[in-house]
């Protein structure tokens, strides 16, 4: 059956940095010599920042005249690189070039794609530590956040080599009508297919939709976030060692601009954007405007915890405090609002507001860091008037509400883990914010905490805490989002692993109802033709 399925298998056991031993899930690790190699790792990573970088445009280095520089959120002084900036005719050319080559890419058997991803995702486990070293600079991720990210990217790549292999390739034999004819149903690739991506993940939410698509037998363009483009200029580098094609995969960097001509660009024949809704939701409403072509977003989230009284408090407190700040709130799947049942409410509070207390912030690269920066001074900007916003409504700061400015940290983005309690028509319990903020109110019942937890326009993640299981079979029959959790110290809302939690939203945080490094992803990059032969 081709629908890319396959038995569970663990991606937790294979690796030799971080599989099986750094997950998202991962509470803490005291393995030295991990701790050694990514210190190895960012040694050599600061030694290689600063560089210029060209696009990538079928093989060439193609440096521009016009550039931007990308600044370390941990300090403005460090250069992390100097990037190009495509022009429309960059733009042009990389497709130009995807798509001359896409008959070939799509020609080549695809035993030979896969073991070029496969060689892909070696290459990148052999590599963490200093990739990781690189996510530090760029994104001020901590350690285990930045082995994370690297060790996931390793994890989606295999994962989906490992579906085209038990679905035994694309093609299926049907039924037939007498002796005289054969059919078959064959997924084919759409051709040329846009991929832009977000900061916070830039190996791991690249590696994902790029493999998949070029395993299909797609071409790729790539349009990384201003922010976060090293990962993808990395990543495009070890995908050419591991023997892929020059015309398979392009990366223009640049503005929004290359962007939103990339998406556009009438030789494009599918899209996957991962960001923020207002872009997500005016790249599906446009994208596909001349003709039908898919359109994958992977959009935001503002995504809700549901804390029962019979729940471990404790628990509670603790996979709440590490979804709401890992990497400084920065997920789309961050947990933001937390509703309360009555009577566990205050010692809730009082345990998150210890918890969020005793966080470490600081230099990421340190290894008792565990929030760092926010990305950029907009970010910061974002903290401040949510902060102003409680305080305006007549709400509580609870736990944080400062930026943090103390010794070297004023030279980067840093604000406190806060908790907050506000009015429930702030803005704040609305917008997604990606900064380390959390606010709680207390629910009279587990239905009007759902209720609660399902008025918004996003339906990414969601937790609950209970102690019976029909209260959390009552929350995930309720419950309108993708990806759910119960009872999850490692994080009330976030930490989706490739072929454990597939990651894709509901409602207004994703379009194509299927989630990344599950069994139907890859279903969004290829369509079916029938084919019937008669002999006569
Ligand atoms: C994300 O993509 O924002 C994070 C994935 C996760 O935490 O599950």
């Amino acid at each position: 059956m081709l629908d890319f399925r396959g038995s569970p298998s663990s991606y937790l056991l294979k690796g030799k940095y971080t599989m099986g031993k750094i997950t998202y899930a991962t509470m803490s690790a005291d393995d030295p010599a991990l701790h050694q190699a990514y210190e190895e790792g960012l040694a050599a990573a600061t030694g290689q920042i600063g560089q210029t970088h060209p696009l990538l445009i079928n093989g060439e280095k193609r440096y521009t005249a016009e550039t931007y520089t990308e600044r370390s959120p941990i300090d403005s002084d460090l250069v992390v690189g100097v990037y190009s900036q495509a022009s429309d005719d960059d733009v042009d050319d990389a497709v130009a070039a995807a798509r001359a080559f896409q008959p070939e890419w799509e020609g080549t058997p695809w035993q030979e794609r896969v073991a070029i991803i496969r060689r892909a995702a070696d290459l990148m486990d052999e590599e963490t530590p200093t990739l990781a070293g690189f996510l530090s600079l760029e994104i001020g991720k901590n350690r285990l956040e930045a082995l994370g990210d690297v060790s996931e990217a390793v994890a989606f790549a295999n994962y989906y080599c490992d579906r085209l292999e038990e679905a035994g390739g694309m093609e299926t034999a049907m039924g037939a009508y007498g002796v005289g004819d054969t059919n078959h149903s064959v997924l084919r690739p759409w051709g040329v297919w846009a991929i832009i991506s977000p900061f916070n993940f830039p190996m791991a939410l690249v590696a994902s939709p790029t493999s998949a698509a070029l395993l299909t037998g797609n071409t790729v363009v790539l349009k990384p976030s201003n922010t976060g483009a090293l990962g993808s200029l990395l990543l495009a580098d070890i995908f050419s060692r591991a023997g892929l094609p020059a015309g398979a995969l392009h990366v223009v960097t640049g503005g929004d601009e290359a962007g939103d001509r990339l998406a556009h660009h009438d030789h494009v024949d599918g899209v996957t954007f991962t960001g923020s809704y207002d872009v997500g939701m005016y790249l599906y409403r446009t994208v596909a405007a001349g003709r039908p072509k898919p359109v994958v977003c992977e959009m935001g989230g503002k995504n809700p915890a549901v804390v029962t009284a019979s729940a471990d408090l404790d628990l509670a407190a603790e996979g709440v405090m590490r979804a709401a700040f890992g990497l400084s709130g920065q997920k789309c799947s961050a947990n933001s609002r937390v509703y309360v049942e009555r009577p566990a409410y205050q010692e809730f509070v009082n345990l998150l507001a210890d918890k969020t207390g005793e966080i470490q912030v600081g230099d990421p690269r340190r290894r008792d860091t565990f929030v760092g920066p926010v990305i950029d001074q907009e970010a910061v900007g974002r903290f401040r008037s949510a902060v102003e916003a409680v305080k305006e409504a007549g709400g509580e700061i609870i736990s944080g509400g400062e930026v943090v400015t103390d010794g070297d940290l004023e030279r980067g983005n840093f604000v406190q883990p806060t908790v907050v309690t506000a009015p429930e028509d702030t803005w704040i319990w609305k917008k997604e914010l990606f900064v380390p903020f959390v606010a709680v109110t207390p629910v009279d019942s587990l239905d009007e905490g759902i209720d609660k937890a399902n008025d918004t326009i996003f339906g990414l993640t969601a937790g609950v805490f209970a102690g019976t299981d029909g209260e959390v079979d009552r929350f995930f029959e309720r419950i309108q989002a993708g990806v759910v959790y119960a009872n999850r110290r490692a994080g009330s809302t976030t930490g989706a692993w490739p072929d454990i939690q597939p990651f894709g939203g509901w409602k207004g945080s994703g379009t194509s109802g299927a989630g990344s490094g599950g069994p139907w992803y890859m279903r969004s990059y290829v369509r079916e033709q029938a084919r019937t032969v008669i002999r006569e």
